[in-house]
């Protein structure tokens, strides 16, 4: 049985929580592969919204084993939080597992995240969510951060880990970002709290996955933020600092290439972003405010206001380059009711030589200089959050995904509607039928 990546094909907040939700029902595992509580996945329920940050939604199943992955980076904190909210709405979380290999977000990472920031002033901040992602990750990649696993050792261990972090770290905090020193003590009293949150759910989930494997189980990669933000592979520097694309969910969950089965993407029917860095399609206007209006683009971890456009197709292409998509997840197609016509960017025009661009740049400079070609097609008026089927949907929304579908090459499975479950249109089973495209111009929406 298969192992399905869920990427986010944009910027982030794509709707990829409620995919998971959705298909979270036929699997067995989920697994949650990078990022940290930069992260903001809601799913509503029955009416009840349900915010993620940490832990993965498929946790909302009982009995699916969900795992968060060595390549995220956890706020234990953060996490105690989440786990009490969902104790307290009577969720178990018996069923969660956290690998030894994921890294510790410690207060100062915190701390140096706004700092930067803020030193980076309004004209080159990145627009972090400050939660100390960058700085945690630095420390990974500098070889002195500290792992999961390190709070399970024992006393004179951990002491001698934090003591070198410490002469590593301290002198950078108080003489760079004008931080109190690290003190070593201190920290064994915070990595005691820590322990005693993390401790119950810490687990070899290298043994978890083989076994789920050799049990044919279904499972699910639960990407965080989109592949715009991707490290190697987004807009940089305007980027989180982990792989939320396709091969981010083998290097961060453990699990082969040879394991994945098929890659699903998620995009809205429009285009979202939270922070700074260019955005080609992005709108200025009543129209960028409908998105953001009707579309609540607020974000979930931070409040923020996102910033709107419409679909780019160059950009998508890109991702489903980038990711092997095997299909597309369309969302919030139901924020475009109302509007009298719909643009998709077909291509790029260079703003001062007039060179026309298919493909996405790799410069941010070159992004920044283009503009968007669009293709003009009739919106529609009718409500839509009460269909089911695609055959029902109103025909201008029909030639939006079936135009949408043809200008990325790649079969549309399923179609949301609105953020219930059971807004949602299923065009095919994504967990067994996709992969079975064997070309997917023939099928543009993917009825397969
Ligand atoms: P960081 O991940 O907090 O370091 O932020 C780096 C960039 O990624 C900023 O532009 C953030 O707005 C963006 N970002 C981080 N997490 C998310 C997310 O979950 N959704 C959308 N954007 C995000």
């Amino acid at each position: 049985m298969p192992a399905i990546v869920i990427v986010g094909a944009q910027w982030g907040d794509e709707g990829k929580a409620k995919v998971i939700d959705l298909l979270a029902e036929q699997a067995d595992c989920v697994v949650r592969y990078q990022g940290g509580c930069n992260a903001g996945h809601t799913v509503v329920r029955q009416g009840e919204t349900f915010k993620f940050h940490l832990v993965p939604s498929g946790i909302l199943y009982p009995g699916k084993t969900c795992i968060i992955g060595p390549g995220t980076v956890i706020a234990p904190e953060v996490l105690k939080d989440e786990l009490d909210n969902l104790h307290q709405k009577n969720i178990a979380t018996g069923a969660l597992y956290i690998s030894p290999r994921a890294h510790v977000t410690l207060p100062h990472h915190m701390a140096v995240d706004g700092l930067k920031e803020d030193a980076l002033g309004d004209e080159q901040k990145i627009g972090t969510t400050r939660r100390g992602i960058g700085p945690t990750y630095e420390d990974k990649v500098g070889r002195i951060g500290l792992r999961v696993g390190d709070l399970l050792l024992d006393d004179d261990t951990l002491r001698q880990k934090l003591a070198h972090l410490v002469h590593q770290k301290s002198p950078l905090l108080e003489k760079v970002y004008g931080l109190p020193p690290l003190d070593t003590s201190e920290l064994l009293r915070i990595c005691h709290e820590y322990r005693n949150i993390m401790a119950p759910y810490v687990t070899d989930v290298d043994a978890l996955l083989a076994t789920a494997q050799e049990n044919q189980d279904v499972i699910l990669l639960e990407g965080a933020q989109g592949t715009m933000l991707d490290l190697d592979h987004g807009t940089y520097p305007y980027v989180t600092s982990s792989n939320p694309t396709a091969g981010g969910a083998c290097t961060g969950s453990g699990l082969g290439p040879k394991a994945i089965d098929q890659v699903i993407g998620i995009t809205k029917a429009y285009t979202t972003r939270v922070g700074s860095g260019p955005f080609p399609t992005e709108l200025f206007d009543a129209i960028g405010e409908h998105l953001c209006t009707v579309g609540h683009e607020f974000g979930t971890t931070t409040g923020r206001k996102r910033r709107c456009g419409w679909f780019d197709a160059p950009a998508m292409r890109y991702a489903i380059q980038i990711n092997s998509l095997d299909s597309l997840a369309v969302t919030k197609l139901d924020v475009l009711t109302g509007l009298s016509e719909i643009r998709i960017c077909t291509a790029y025009r260079h703003m001062k030589t007039g060179e026309i661009l298919t493909a996405f740049p790799s410069q941010i400079e070159l992004l920044a200089q283009v503009e968007p070609i669009y293709e003009i097609l009739p919106g529609w008026h009718e409500p839509i959050s009460h269909i089911r089927h695609h055959d029902e949907l109103p025909p201008a929304a029909k030639d939006f995904l079936a135009r949408l579908a043809e200008l990325c090459h790649t079969p549309v499975a399923l179609i949301s509607v609105g953020p219930n479950r059971d807004e949602t249109i299923m065009l095919a089973d994504p967990i067994r039928a996709a992969a079975t495209c064997a070309n997917p111009l023939d099928v543009p929406l993917g009825t397969c």
